[in-house]
């Protein structure tokens, strides 16, 4: 059975491709989804691709993923910035977490330079648009294997 690979995505991340172009780029979350369903198939992997607004929902399924997935990705959106409540769940898994930013955060608002998960991650990548899930999952892969 192929390894499972949960990549999570936070609030706002369902309007991609309209939600300011000039920041996010014109490719929508669908558009990511396919990138992350073939590049998980190139490795064997199972992909399980989510979005929430919600805060405790992306906790729930941070929990669930205990036992259940061999590895995250997770572009926690606005969160990273905020949620001690996703960074202690992800501190519970005991597998690798890769943190996606599609804008590099450190060139933008000051409140966006720190992120509670990056603390908790294997490692981030940010400024590369939708590559940057794509590199999170061949990284991934590696860590698995
Ligand atoms: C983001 C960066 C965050 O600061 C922002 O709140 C997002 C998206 C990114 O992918 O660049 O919603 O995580």
């Amino acid at each position: 059975m192929a390894k499972r690979v949960l990549i999570l995505n936070g609030p706002n991340l369902n309007l991609l491709g309209t939600r300011e172009p000039g920041v996010y780029g014109a490719a929508t979350l669908a558009d990511v989804e396919v990138l992350c369903t073939d590049r998980c198939e190139a490795h064997g992997l199972e992909c399980d691709f989510r979005q929430s607004n919600h805060e405790g929902e992306l906790v729930d399924w941070i929990q669930q993923a205990r036992g259940t997935a061999e590895g995250v990705v997770i572009n926690p959106a606005a969160y990273s910035h905020t949620s001690v409540a996703i960074h202690d769940a992800l501190r519970m898994l005991d597998v690798p977490i890769i943190e996606v930013h599609l804008t590099n955060i450190h060139q933008r608002e000051p409140f966006r330079h720190h992120s509670y998960v990056s603390a908790v991650a294997r490692g981030v990548v940010c400024g590369l648009g939708p590559s940057g899930y794509t590199l999170a999952i061949d990284a991934l892969a590696e860590f698995i294997d």
